[in-house]
């Protein structure tokens, strides 16, 4: 299980490991995406949690299986690049402070368990949803570096943005991602930190990959 926040590299770093273990792979962050442009789309107060919670009850998406991603599907459409846009990463994390949002997102992400395994990418896979998880890494990076990264990807993705602005609304979200009172972005005490700020995304791969090889040796499944 990886958690940390949005720029720390986890989701590239979760698919890598994911390939490398041949195991399966949860996004969730793109679950939160999904539900919040389903609740932009709705026309919703996103200040109302029982508006958003009452349009998420009748929320249909899917995953299909891409070359290099799975492509998310919102209502039978492919909303790839609409779930990046900042727009919709700022109302999933007004959403995602919602307990009743939680709540019905959580069995959707805990089905994502499957033979032979699972990596997950989120804010609280090591300490609510999977907390049983037999290895788990918090992925730390600045807000600047963070914010660097993020403007590369969405160049890479044809949409413009300021890295000024963007750190500025990473700071905010961080902010209001770990200090809500419902499963906050906070380390699992038996996860191991990791700081990307300084390391490429190759050493942190090796990172990891030695670290989950180290426990399987020590504690064989
Ligand atoms: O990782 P991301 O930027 O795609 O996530 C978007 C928002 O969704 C994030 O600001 C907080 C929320 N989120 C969450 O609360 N819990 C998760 N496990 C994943 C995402």
């Amino acid at each position: 299980m990886a958690d940390g926040p949005s720029g720390s590299g986890k989701g590239s770093l979760a698919l890598r490991i994911a390939r490398h273990f041949g195991f399966h792979l949860l996004d969730s962050g793109a679950i939160y995406r999904l539900a919040a442009l389903k609740s932009l789309r709705q026309g919703v107060d996103l200040a109302d949690e029982k508006a958003v919670a009452k349009v998420l009850n009748d929320f249909s998406i899917r995953f299909v299986e891409g070359d290099e991603l799975s492509i998310p599907y919102l209502d039978d459409e492919d909303v790839s690049s609409q779930i990046r846009l900042e727009t919709t990463g700022d109302a999933a994390s007004q959403i995602a402070q919602y307990p009743s949002v939680r709540k019905l997102l959580l069995e959707r992400q805990q089905q994502c368990f499957q033979p032979p395994g699972l990596v997950a990418d989120g804010r609280d896979m090591g300490t609510v949803v999977f907390p049983n998880a037999r290895i788990k890494f918090f992925l730390y990076a600045s807000p600047e570096i963070r914010a660097q990264r993020r403007h590369k990807q969405l160049i890479s993705m044809g949409i413009s943005a300021s890295i000024a602005q963007l750190e500025s609304e990473i700071s905010e979200r961080d902010e209001r991602d770990r200090n809500r009172s419902e499963s906050p972005l906070v380390a699992s005490t038996d996860a191991l930190v990791v700081d990307s700020s300084l390391l490429d995304l190759n050493q942190v791969t090796e990172l990891m990959i030695s670290h989950i090889e180290k426990v399987n040796q020590n504690r064989p499944l």
